[in-house]
């Protein structure tokens, strides 16, 4: 195994602290499931415009290397290595009145979690076996789901094209081909064992199989964040009473990208503000001071259309669900008070 060959190009947490050394004292190391250093970084080597570069490919991942995921996790969430996650849950913590009742800015909201499925491996290291099992226990284990979360679960396998793209369009499905994911190994056997749940009125979806087993999400039209954030926990909490998570004290939820970990939340609004926008380096200082991050209008890696944006909290880790939301919520408070000003 020969250590990466970086250049000017590879500005990653990966490149940053994948250093020689480190590289030669987990060189030799393998998890249970066979994963080695080569595997976590192979994403960040092969794209060098990565942010973060690397994906584990179990739980163990996270110990066997913690010389080298320790540091990229402290660096983006703030949480050392002797920190303990806590998690919150319950809406009735959450101050979140409608920040924007006349819909002005906020055009949708949404709140997803991502989840894995406990004594699996994570994605970039399961079996297409392992992979369809999963499928089999998620999608019996939604289609139990009652009331408001009452849905159906659609296999990508045998989905149409144009079924496929107008749900990416509408913003419900995930985009195909990712690279970042497929250099992680998260695309292996595509399309087969990935699938959308979702109610009838695509508020409550469920991603089964792309870069975490599950993504449970929550979204609507216009920004009642805290009826957003109810519908998720109480979603969870049923799919719970059914299934084992992923879980441990210290890195909370258990994700294949280490950006996730902890609450694997990310609370978003689609807003307006092409006002506030023009002055990018002001509307990233707003965002900055309130933890968000600031993505284009068709996800990851997407530009803004028309002025609109997606923000969402940054931080997932060492603060509660409660808190990831109240940042995001507390930061669309001010962009709106701001592109109001400019008005
Ligand atoms: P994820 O949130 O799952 O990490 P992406 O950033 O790729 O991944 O977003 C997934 C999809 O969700 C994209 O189609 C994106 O446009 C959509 N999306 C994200 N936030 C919102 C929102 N507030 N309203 C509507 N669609 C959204
Ligand atoms: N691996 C990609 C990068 O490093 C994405 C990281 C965060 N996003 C994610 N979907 N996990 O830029």
């Amino acid at each position: 195994m020969e250590y990466p060959k970086f250049t000017q190009e590879h500005k990653s947490l990966m490149a940053k602290y994948l250093t020689k050394d480190v590289f030669d004292s987990l060189k030799d190391k393998k998890t249970v499931n066979g994963f080695t250093i080569s595997d976590v970084v192979n994403s960040g080597v092969q794209n060098p415009d990565s942010g973060i570069g690397a994906y584990a490919g179990d739980e163990e991942s996270y110990t066997t290397f913690a010389p080298f995921f320790d540091p990229i996790i402290e660096e983006y969430h703030g949480f050392t290595k002797n920190d303990k996650h806590q998690s919150d849950l319950n809406p009735d913590n959450l101050d979140a009145k409608n920040p924007d009742p006349d819909n002005k800015f906020i055009v949708s909201t949404r709140i997803r979690v991502g989840r894995n499925v406990d004594n699996m491996p994570l994605g970039p290291a399961i079996t297409k076996e392992q992979r369809d099992e999963i499928e089999k226990v998620v999608s019996t284990t939604l289609s139990s789901l009652e009331g408001s979360l009452k849905g159906k679960y659609f296999p990508l396998d045998g989905m149409s094209k144009e079924d496929q793209d107008a749900l990416i369009k509408d913003h419900f499905l995930f985009k195909e081909g990712d690279r970042f994911l497929e250099t992680a190994g998260l695309n292996r056997n595509w399309p087969l064992g990935r699938g959308i749940y979702h109610n009838t009125e695509k508020t409550f979806l469920v991603w089964v199989n792309e870069e975490d087993q599950l993504r449970i999400i929550s979204m609507q039209q216009g920004g009642d964040i805290k009826e957003v954030f109810t519908r998720l926990t109480t979603a969870i909490g049923e799919l719970e009473k059914k299934m084992k998570f992923s879980f441990n004290e210290h890195l909370g939820y258990i994700t294949s990208c280490p950006t996730n970990l902890g609450t694997a939340m990310r609370a978003s609004v689609h807003i307006a503000v092409p006002k506030l926008a023009a002055d990018m380096e002001k509307f990233k200082a707003i965002c900055d001071k309130h933890h968000l991050q600031i993505r284009g209008i068709h996800g990851e890696h997407s530009e803004s259309e028309g002025g609109v944006y997606d923000i969402s909290n940054k931080r997932r880790l060492g603060v509660t669900e409660v808190q990831c939301v109240q940042d995001m919520y507390d930061g669309v408070v001010e962009l709106i008070k701001v592109e109001k000003s400019l008005a």
